[in-house]
């Protein structure tokens, strides 16, 4: 089978196709042929040798989506030819610890869904949403599940709250806008980029703020949701962190599933004064990707960017790389 694999760091365009033998699914196992992959910043990071324990030669990819191809010894179904999606969140026992020596995400150490075959658990096998296309259901798994996990079961959003999210170019913050204008939230994006905003808008953002053009962007954000938001949800870090917990109203919870622009230099005051729960989170359990699939049968799309062919990965990885996507950049695997 075809697939584009990383063999030596040095950025997206070591990322090559090449021809390796497609594995066989084992006991508990599926594999899914593959339509329609998706970027996520982590391929980046790992080409740029920029992730932690990398092993190569490697397959990338966590995020697919296609038909079932072959099931192993002791999986039921879902029948060879049911479109399905891929959860790529590896060894997270339910009601277990979020990590542990278990844990792994699809796509390095374990050959990911940038290849024609992809073998996983059954578990990880979930039937594709109604109605959606494959670029539409490649487009969530990772980002969908972090965005989830982040908005909903550790953010608590509901109705009621004044949201901010920054940096909304971000795959995964495209999700969380989605999921809380669906529970009828009040949203405040950020972004670089006019014409993001302008896109975020179209998606329901209430409030848009140029960080760029308007360095007191915080303040605007204050403005804008009469005290602060009761919600945050970030993974810019850096400065853009710091100033979240200055802006949260009291009592807020500010959730942090990544730090793009590196680490933070916090006033404690901030937390402790006005009571905020500080919450990391990453990835999602099983019922986390159960639940989040669950939304996109009531209508919901994500945000996809553009689409490239199987031998134009360097490229994709590049939109990534210069930040000029909004929503998910998707691989047609052929
Ligand atoms: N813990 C987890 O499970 C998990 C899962 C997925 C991702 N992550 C992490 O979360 C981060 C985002 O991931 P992603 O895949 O969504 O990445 P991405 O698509 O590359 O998005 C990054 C976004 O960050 C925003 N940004 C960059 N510099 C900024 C600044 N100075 N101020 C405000 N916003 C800024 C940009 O938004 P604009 O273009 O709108 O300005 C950019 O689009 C990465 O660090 C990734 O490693 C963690």
């Amino acid at each position: 089978m075809r697939a584009v694999r990383l063999a030596e760091l040095g950025g997206p365009d070591r990322l090559h196709v090449a021809d390796v033998r497609a594995v066989a699914p084992g006991p508990g196992q599926i594999a899914v042929r593959i339509a329609r992959a998706a970027f996520n910043r982590r391929d980046v990071y790992i080409t740029q040798g920029l992730y932690p324990a990398i092993s190569l030669p490697c397959t990338l990819g966590s995020d697919g989506a296609g038909t079932v191809a072959s099931l192993g010894d002791g999986v039921a179904g879902p029948p060879p030819g049911t479109p399905v999606v891929i959860d790529p969140q590896l060894g997270w026992v339910e009601g277990g610890p979020p990590v542990s020596d278990r844990s792994s995400i699809l796509g390095m150490p374990v050959d990911g869904t940038f290849a024609q075959y992809c073998v996983v658990p059954a578990a990880n096998v979930h039937r594709t949403p109604t109605g959606l296309t494959d670029d539409e259901a490649a487009a969530i798994p990772l980002a969908g599940l972090t965005a989830y996990r982040a908005t909903v079961t550790r953010g608590r959003v509901s109705k009621d709250d004044v949201v901010l999210v920054t940096g909304i170019g971000g795959g995964v913050q495209t999700f969380v806008l989605l999921f809380a204008k669906h529970v009828g939230a009040r949203v405040v994006v950020t972004s670089g980029s006019d014409e993001k905003l302008a896109r975020a808008s179209a998606l329901g953002a209430d409030v848009a703020i140029n960080y760029a053009t308007s360095p007191a962007w915080y303040k605007d954000v204050r403005a804008a949701t009469g005290g602060g938001p009761t919600l945050v949800v970030d993974s810019v870090g850096g400065e853009t962190l710091a100033r979240c917990l200055e802006i949260a109203r009291p009592g807020a919870r500010v959730v942090v599933y990544g730090g793009t622009t590196g680490d933070a230099t916090i006033r404690p005051y901030a937390i402790f004064w006005k009571s905020l729960d500080v919450l990391g989170t990453s990835m999602g359990s099983p019922s986390d990707f159960a639940a989040m699939l669950a939304l996109f049968e009531e209508g919901l799309r994500p945000a996809i960017d553009r689409v490239f062919g199987f031998h134009d990965a360097p490229a994709a990885a590049r939109r990534l790389l210069d930040g000029k996507q909004f929503g998910k950049v998707i691989l047609a695997v052929d």
